[in-house]
């Protein structure tokens, strides 16, 4: 059987593929001894940045700035005030199609999006959701062209905190760049879970490689199960050897964005209180080694108004399996049904 999938397996080196137990070969001790994960990264990072210069154009030149520094961006008061208030009463006065996940004491609610379902009933988010602004700055950050996947997320942590949601356990989703963002509906504040970044963690350092080099020795075998699979967990003393500060809180106002880079470290900060939040999530992520930054199938004419449609058919197809399970129609504050 292996011999029939070791073609499969390699087939998979060249793409986004991150998983250390789920492909022998991006898993095997030998051969990122040998550097295959680090080669991975560094052609992945010059792709990156070849991309990067063909979509600058539309990101203005501050915001280059703040993300070539930090890996982040922040923009309070993103959208004028009296369509802020539109957008939020969209989200919040009716019930939305919702999927759940539990992840320890923490659940997570996701309603996927398609702009082409919004357009007519919620338009102040069908605008949010297809404003260049935003689409611009995502691309940017995750190095790509391509549609990103939106979703209303909300976060629902019970009193226990989050001690046991993996979450917020400082790590880097991938081997390379790749976008989230959030935009905030209500403030998020210093005890209510806030996104946490390690400013500069973006860069792909010597001493980063070499991190990640003896991680991808022992990835396979790892006892946490999204550190085998290729988001590698980080300790506070690990980030100090890398030469890196300490992870920074990022408490928000409502109508806030921030948009990140989550090769970068980062995580969300352990909630003290029971918590229940909203906000609107995207992320893009494509093959990162690919020089161009088109022909993306999620924004095929037809599909890219689409996506969160799009999206729950690969799922049903098998092809893309969510961790979401559906859980019928509720308000975005109802408690959690799973
Ligand atoms: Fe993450």
């Amino acid at each position: 059987m292996a011999v029939l999938k070791a073609p499969l397996w390699v087939a998979a080196v060249p793409t986004a593929a991150k998983s250390f137990v789920g492909n022998p070969v991006i898993g095997s001790a030998t051969l990122n001894r040998w550097g295959l994960h680090t080669a991975r990264m560094r052609i992945a990072a010059r792709m990156a940045r070849w991309r990067r210069r063909l979509l600058h154009r539309r990101v203005p030149a501050d915001l280059r700035a703040n993300f070539a520094r930090d890996g982040f961006v922040v923009l309070p008061d993103f959208l004028p005030a009296a369509e802020f208030e539109k957008l939020r009463h969209e989200m919040l006065d009716a019930p939305w199609e919702a999927h759940e996940m539990r992840q320890g004491s923490t659940v997570t609610r996701r309603v996927l999006l398609d702009i082409a379902g919004l357009q007519r009933d919620k338009p102040a988010l069908a605008r949010f959701l297809g404003s260049d602004k935003l689409l611009s700055l995502i691309r940017y950050i995750a190095s790509t062209g391509g549609a990103p996947a939106f979703s209303i997320q909300c976060i629902l942590a019970d009193a226990r905190g989050a001690m046991d949601d993996p979450q917020c356990t400082v790590h880097a989703d991938t081997f390379h760049s790749t976008a989230k963002a959030w935009f905030f509906i209500h403030d998020v504040g210093p005890e209510e879970g806030p996104f946490l970044y390690v400013p500069g963690s973006h860069r792909l350092t010597t001493e980063r490689l070499d991190w990640e080099r003896t991680q991808s020795m022992t990835a396979r075998t790892h006892e946490k199960r999204d550190h085998a699979e290729g988001s590698f967990r980080i300790s506070l003393a690990e980030l100090q050897r890398l030469g890196l500060p300490p992870p920074t809180p990022m408490p928000v106002k409502a109508n806030t964005l921030i948009v990140a880079d989550t090769f970068g470290f980062h995580g969300r900060t352990p909630s003290p209180q029971p918590t229940r939040r909203i906000e609107i999530y995207g992320s893009l992520r494509r093959n990162p080694f690919v020089p161009w930054t088109g022909l993306d199938p999620l924004s095929l004419p037809g599909v890219k108004a689409r996506v969160g449609s799009a999206l729950l058919v690969l799922d049903r197809l098998g092809i893309a399996r969510m961790p979401w399970r559906p859980v019928g129609r509720l308000k975005l504050d109802a408690p959690p049904r799973i």
